[in-house]
Order: C-alpha cells, then structure tokens, then sequence
C-alpha cells in the first residue's frame, strides 16, 4: 500500500482565487510523485469547483471532505451527506477531527453515526483521535484513544472496517508547532496497532518539512495528516517529495 498524505485545510483560504493558487500550485508540482497517494480535504464550498478535474481517472491527486453528515438527504439545515460527496467526486472523508469535538460539540455518537454512514455509503474515513496535554500527563492516553476508537467503531462490521483509515493526531501537537517526538508517536503507533491490524493510520500533529519523513521511517506510521503546512503548495510537495523518495 502506498503511503498516504492527506491535506486538511481547515477554513483556508478565504477565497477561490486563493484555493485555485494553492490547488495549482500542488498539481505543477506533482510531476514526478509515483509512490505517495496525496489527498486534498478542502472546504466544502471549493469541492464544486474541481469536480471535472478531481473526477479524472489518471489524477494524482484525489479528492477528500473534512467532514459529512450521517443522514443520505432531508431536512438537516447546514450539512452534507456522504452521497452528496461522493457524486462531487470525493473519495475521503475526514471524521472526528479534535477541532470539531472541542467547537462543534461532536461527540462519540456522532462520529459513530458517521463513520458507520460514510462506510456504508464507500467513502473511505479517515477517523481522528488524541489525547489531550491533560490526559498525556496523567498518563491516560492509550485509555482514551482506546475508548475513541471503540466507541467510533461500534457496531461496524469488520468487513467494512477494512477501508477505515485512523489519524493519531494527538491536540497537543496540533498547530502548535511542537510535534510529538517520533519515538513517543511510535509507542502510540504500536499501540493502535492492536486492534487495527490491517488499517492505514496516520500521524498528525505540527508535520512540517523537517518531521515528516520520520514519521514513516522512524515511526512507521503509513502516512500523514498535514494542517498548516498543507497549505504552502512548495513546502507541501516537498513534505510529498521526501516521502516518495524515502
Ligand atoms: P497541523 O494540523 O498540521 O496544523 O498541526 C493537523 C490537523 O489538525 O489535521
């Protein structure tokens, strides 16, 4: 399985013209990217802009959201279904990102809602958990990745749960430009991997130019959550261009 580096813009940029500049400035980079699978989770509002483009077979980029709604349609003021993703040529979908827990309120459930809807649906999630500084220092966190994820996955199958993908992106690290220490972050790694043998995971948390390799090399994670720095085409391929080459 090629490694995968996903892309989670957040509320950026503030405008099209901007979004086309950083989405432009990825794709003239990409030339010579054989090995990386590249994923770019934009605000929804861009998503309708590059349908045709990201809907292109031999596209190396592909297409996620940075969230969706459990339900397929109806009256849900606000949101997004996974169907409606998916015929915008969406492949991924972000679920359970610490930002929407802590400002949106989502909860458990919720995520479980739509972890369980968006693998119905064949959107591949990509599931987030961390611990907070908190629950670091008092030593709690495999207990509370381990409840995240088992109350995330409740009553999934384990047939569907093949295409689950989950982000380790512990809050500490996220934005904060102090990135967990790639021997912490593979302690965490081999912990996950117990109860997802198959699964891709992913680290998140303040990756830039001078971590990123580490994370698969050192660490041995499958690939990256990138916030911040996804933003800036040239540091972004570059983060891409490491890990092809490493
Ligand atoms: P960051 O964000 O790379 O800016 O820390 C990562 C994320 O929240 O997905």
């Amino acid at each position: 399985m090629k490694p995968l580096i996903v892309a989670n813009w957040k509320c950026n940029p503030t405008t099209l013209d901007e979004a086309r500049e950083i989405l432009n400035g990825v794709k003239e980079r990409m030339r010579d990217i054989e090995k990386v699978e590249v994923i770019i989770c934009p605000p929804f509002l861009y998503l309708s802009y590059w349908v045709e483009f990201f809907t292109k077979k031999e596209q190396k980029i592909k297409l996620g959201a940075q969230d969706c709604f459990w339900a397929k349609k109806g009256a849900f003021t606000g949101e997004i279904s996974p169907k409606q993703l998916l015929n915008f040529g969406c492949e991924y979908v972000i679920i359970g990102h610490s930002e929407r827990r802590k400002y949106l309120g989502e909860t458990d459930e919720m995520i479980n809602k739509k972890i369980k809807a968006t693998l119905k649906a064949k959107l591949v999630p990509i599931l987030c958990i961390g611990e907070t500084e908190k629950e670091k220092k008092t030593g709690k966190t495999f207990e509370v990745l381990k409840n995240q994820l088992k109350k995330a996955l409740i009553n999934s199958s384990t047939h569907q749960l093949i295409n689950l993908i989950v982000a380790y992106e512990p809050l500490w690290a996220i934005g904060t430009g102090k990135p967990c220490h790639p021997s912490e972050a593979k302690k965490i790694l081999l912990f996950l991997r117990k109860f997802l043998k198959k699964n891709q995971i992913l680290y998140g948390g303040s990756v830039n130019l001078k971590n990123a390799v580490n994370y698969l090399k050192e660490a041995g994670f499958d690939g990256l959550l990138v916030g911040g720095a996804s933003l800036n085409p040239k540091e972004f391929v570059k983060i891409v261009k490491n890990v092809n080459g490493s």
